[in-house]
């Protein structure tokens, strides 16, 4: 059984399934996302068999010859599903209709590889199996930065099509940053007219001072229509998308679209480089505050994601040493220092999303300062210490560090060989062998909500190139996210990756090939 995710338990039946263009699919319950199940189903057999299945209601307890059966089984978990495929028909159990849209992409997986590469076919074979399966981790996740490199409208339909496939069920979207603002936003054009766009970029690693820069503007942003339209494509894959609007630091763009938001009021240009800028948002003046809770009222209304990411990370905090706005709110709130200044910031922030009934996502510098509030969730992204202490102090908590999960670090060691990279290096067995609970305590585990891979863009323009440093490794993520209790064989695992890429071949998705080559 080759699947990525490795299901729970899969038990070998007799005979074979046979698939062809008059095989039917049978929804027993009415659920108005099970359509998207049904599609799930006709997208891959239009590509595999070149024809859709008819789809009909039915609630006939002994099922047709030649159907798949979408049955409703209320004992079942949210995501879980069972399947048994026996030679005349195909049953999948799940208490909602993204548990069957997981057992598709197991049933997918199952595909043998040659039926991919035969033209022309009209019917595909399946093993009978029994296969019980369901996630380990409810927050299974990628990071896309948008801001660093701008990734069309398409691209990102596709990202959504790569984390269907390893029943990932997350994608954070990170929207706003030095480099580029990516979200419309009625209230401040100037966000997208001014802040979306950089004249240019440094050319070669940002260290690099000998090289300059490329002189072509790059820019980019999706309005609110194509943020809707893609928000709706992710639910059809069962993906949630969590936008995240960076404050108060990873601002150089919207200060140079509105500088009075900035501690010294001067006008910047949206950032052509690399690294921790020290212009942050002010955080002592109102009009910040007002301009956020204006943003965020906007981003709400297209993300029905119950968290919005704030960002949180990375916040130099010179400029409000320097600024008397900044040091009047640090006295009038009687706070300790910048640091609690950060603390206020993102609790004012909280309060307000909390009263629209969003939670937030923070990045683990939100535990500095003041004490973190106990709704914040945490995503640890250095390493794993500020989310075993999150968990700690009993706040939800997502495993996001840079020594697992930082997708785009370098893939092998001979980097001469590789795509420029910012840095690192990340095997895909090291990516594999990150345990979640690391360090974590038996009674704090129930806090590590997930497990997320981070695909920053600095050194990434293309969606092919985005494919080649997140896959495999994402399928690693995948694994560790879903099958969290079985057992870890990385040969076995290995196997099961290289089986996966030729589904990767038959979609275009490009990938690595360094784990395979001996
Ligand atoms: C991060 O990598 N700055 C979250
Ligand atoms: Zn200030």
């Amino acid at each position: 059984m080759r699947i990525i995710p490795k299901p729970v338990s899969t038990t070998l039946n007799s005979g074979i399934f046979n698939l062809d263009g008059s095989t039917q699919i049978v929804e027993s319950y009415k659920n108005e996302k099970l359509s998207y199940v049904v599609a799930e189903i006709n997208r891959i057999t239009k590509l595999i068999i070149g024809s859709e299945l008819k789809s009909i209601y039915s609630q006939k307890s002994t099922p047709e010859s030649n159907t798949i059966n979408l049955m409703n089984d209320s004992s079942l978990a949210e995501e879980q599903y069972t399947m048994d495929i026996q030679p005349t028909h195909i049953d999948i159990w799940s208490s909602s209709p993204s548990g069957a849209f997981y057992a598709i992409q197991s049933l997918q997986q199952m595909i043998p590889i040659e039926t991919l590469t035969i033209d022309n076919r009209s019917s595909v074979e399946f093993p009978c199996y029994h296969i019980s399966d369901k996630p380990h981790f409810t927050y299974r996740g990628m990071m896309i930065d948008v801001c660093r490199y701008f990734f069309s409208v398409e691209d990102i339909k596709e990202v959504l099509d790569m984390l269907a496939m390893h029943k990932l069920n997350r994608m954070h979207w990170h929207l706003t940053e030095d480099q580029g603002w990516r979200i419309e936003i009625k209230k401040y054009p100037r966000l997208t007219e001014i802040g979306s766009i950089r004249k240019e970029t440094k050319i070669g690693s940002h260290k690099d001072l000998t090289v300059g820069y490329d002189g072509i503007p790059h820019g980019g942003f999706y309005t609110q229509a194509q943020i809707r339209e893609i928000v709706a494509y992710a639910a059809t894959k069962f993906i949630t998308i969590i936008p995240e609007i960076e404050l108060p630091g990873h601002a150089v763009a919207a200060l140079a679209s509105y500088p009075h938001l900035g501690c010294d009021g001067k006008q910047h240009e949206v950032k052509t480089t690399w690294g921790v800028d020290e212009r942050v948002f002010c955080a002592g003046k109102e009009s910040t505050y007002q301009f956020w809770e204006d943003v965020l009222s906007e981003v709400i209304e297209l993300f029905p994601s119950e968290y919005i990411h704030i960002g949180g990370d990375e916040c130099p905090k010179q400029s409000w040493k320097e600024c008397s706005d900044c040091q009047t709110k640090i006295k009038t709130e009687g706070l300790a220092d910048e640091d609690e200044l950060q603390s206020y910031v993102t609790n004012r922030v909280e309060q307000f999303l909390l009263a629209r009934g969003k939670k937030i996502i923070g990045w683990e510098e939100i535990l500095r300062g003041s004490k973190i509030s106990p709704s914040a969730t945490v995503m640890s992204w250095r390493d794993v210490d500020c989310g075993i202490e999150a968990a700690r102090m009993g706040n939800d908590t997502i495993m996001s560090p840079a020594t697992h999960c930082y997708l785009d670090y370098y893939k092998t060691d001979a980097i001469e060989t590789e795509p420029l990279a910012i840095g690192g290096f990340l095997p895909l067995d090291e990516v594999y062998s990150f345990d979640p609970y690391g360090g974590v305590s038996k009674d704090d585990r129930k806090y590590i909500i997930g497990i997320q891979g981070n695909v920053w863009t600095e050194y990434i323009s293309t969606l092919t190139h985005l494919q080649y440093m997140a896959l495999p490794r994402l399928s690693a993520i995948a694994e560790i996210g879903w099958s969290y209790e079985e057992v870890k064989d990385y040969d076995n695992f290995l196997e099961r990756a290289l089986n996966l890429t030729k589904f990767y071949d038959y979609y275009g998705f490009n990938y690595g090939t360094h784990p395979f080559e001996k």
